[in-house]
């Protein structure tokens, strides 16, 4: 299996940014070194991580870092998307930890002379515990603590980050974090998921004005997920209830960005599960950015439900990645053109994109060509979309190595490369290979 685009594609240009992604948490390890996070919490609490397992060693990612940097530059790469660890860099009173900080800047700076392009999340999920303990996303205090996080860190990283993104998927922090509770802290209320999502929103927004004031040269935006919802069936009920998932899910987080308003499904939350919004919070929360990061990895399809106005029907029968969602490129272009059609959006990077797969390590080797099918079709659905006006100028693939897949522990894996947990070792898979040769391909 090869990744073939077009002749004639722009992704063919070295204009085009090629990347690998991973997230501080799921790589990191070493967390005597730093302070506890909710996710620490979260997998302390049993049943919550499907193999009972946390982020002690992970990857080791912060003894072993220099060879991991080998083994990026040794992919041919324009850039590498990493997060930085908020509770490794702060102190309690707020003060810069001096050693985490060098962690990073250490990493930064061998990145660079390297020549590779430095994509660096502020908020990939790990909250300081202690920030929790104080309300975390549901108080209102958090965003700004927030901000001067990311004004204290960008000063002590200088000119060393080619691109910021103030979060990675507040979906994921508020609504599986605060909504439902399957992942930290693992509460579970309507309220609070929609609660969260409007301090995370805030966050960024402020965060954004620091930015764009510490970091006035580097890209500076935000990454959003998207999971493109579909109507079962044409009856207009059920094309009303993808509309309303689409809005819930999707455009909530979008919509404030640009259009200083949450979709209007809003209109139908009972009153308590409205959130409180400050007069001036969507001017903060619409602040410009530089770009908007893009992750997808699948579509959902609905069907409308008389108790909650909207429910996912389960695709049975269609191809699935070993995490069971479904493969259906088609819904990244549309997802492409559809975002291009309702926001005047910046340049886009696909910050993530990528599959779990049932690898086999056998004889020293991994065979994935289920993932090189995957990146195929997910590469040529962007090219579509390019095509047909989106201005995409990135992509990185998720994962550079198999990490911990949160509330799914190390039982999934998205890396190109494989990791033996047992010896830390790092082996290169197919789809790495065959990612290598595509990129170093290009004019
Ligand atoms: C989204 C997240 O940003 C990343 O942390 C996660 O591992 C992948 N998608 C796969 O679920």
């Amino acid at each position: 299996m090869k990744i073939m685009l077009p002749a004639d594609s722009k992704m063919h240009s070295k204009a085009f940014t090629f990347g690998v992604a991973t997230a501080s948490f799921q790589i990191e390890g070493a967390v005597a070194s730093r302070l506890p996070c909710i996710w620490d919490t979260f997998c302390a609490i049993p049943e919550k991580i499907r193999d009972g397992s946390d982020g002690e060693q992970a990857c080791e990612h912060v003894k072993l870092w220099r060879e991991d940097v080998d083994l990026i530059e040794s992919l041919g790469v324009d850039a590498y998307r990493l997060s930085i660890s908020w509770p490794r860099v702060m102190n309690k009173d707020g003060s810069l930890n001096p050693q985490g900080v060098k962690f990073y800047t250490d990493l930064l700076d061998e990145l660079n002379q390297r020549g590779i392009k430095t994509f660096v999340t502020l908020y990939h999920w790990d909250l300081p515990q202690h920030i929790e303990d104080n309300g975390g996303w549901l108080n209102r205090e958090t965003a700004y603590l927030f901000a001067d996080y990311a004004d204290k860190i960008t000063q002590a990283f200088g000119d060393r980050v080619y691109s910021y993104a103030t979060f990675n998927e507040p979906f994921c922090s508020s609504y599986l974090g605060y909504e439902i509770g399957v992942h930290a802290p693992g509460l579970a209320k309507k309220a609070y998921g929609r609660q969260s999502a409007h301090y995370l929103l805030l966050a960024h927004g402020l965060a954004m004005k620091v930015l764009q004031k510490n970091s006035p040269n580097s890209l500076n935006g935000i990454v959003l997920n998207f999971t493109p919802c579909y109507s079962a069936t044409d009856s207009a009920a059920d094309v009303e209830a993808a509309s309303k998932a689409d809005q819930y899910f999707n455009q909530w987080y979008i919509k404030p960005l640009f259009d200083r308003c949450y979709p209007e499904i809003i209109y139908d939350f009972a009153v308590e599960d409205v959130p409180i919004i400050e007069d001036g919070d969507f001017d903060i929360i619409a602040q410009p950015i530089d770009f908007l990061g893009i992750n997808f990895y699948t579509r959902a399809v609905y069907e409308a439900d008389a108790v909650n106005g909207f429910s996912q029907v389960d695709m049975v029968d269609k191809p699935k990645t070993d995490i069971g969602w479904e493969i259906y490129p088609q819904a990244f272009t549309d997802l492409l053109t559809s975002l291009n059609a309702l926001y005047p959006l910046p340049p886009i990077y696909i910050t993530e994109n990528g599959a779990a797969m049932d690898d086999k390590l056998v004889n020293g080797k991994v065979d994935d060509q289920d993932r090189v099918e995957y990146y195929n079709g997910h590469l040529n659905a962007v090219n579509n979309a390019i095509e047909q006006g989106v201005n995409v100028v990135g992509y990185f693939a998720w994962s550079l190595m198999d990490n911990f897949e949160w509330a799914e522990g190390y039982l999934k894996r998205f890396g190109i490369v494989y990791v033996d947990y047992q010896t830390q070792q790092r082996t290169l898979k197919a789809s790495a290979y065959e990612y290598r040769d595509f990129i170093s391909a290009r004019k």
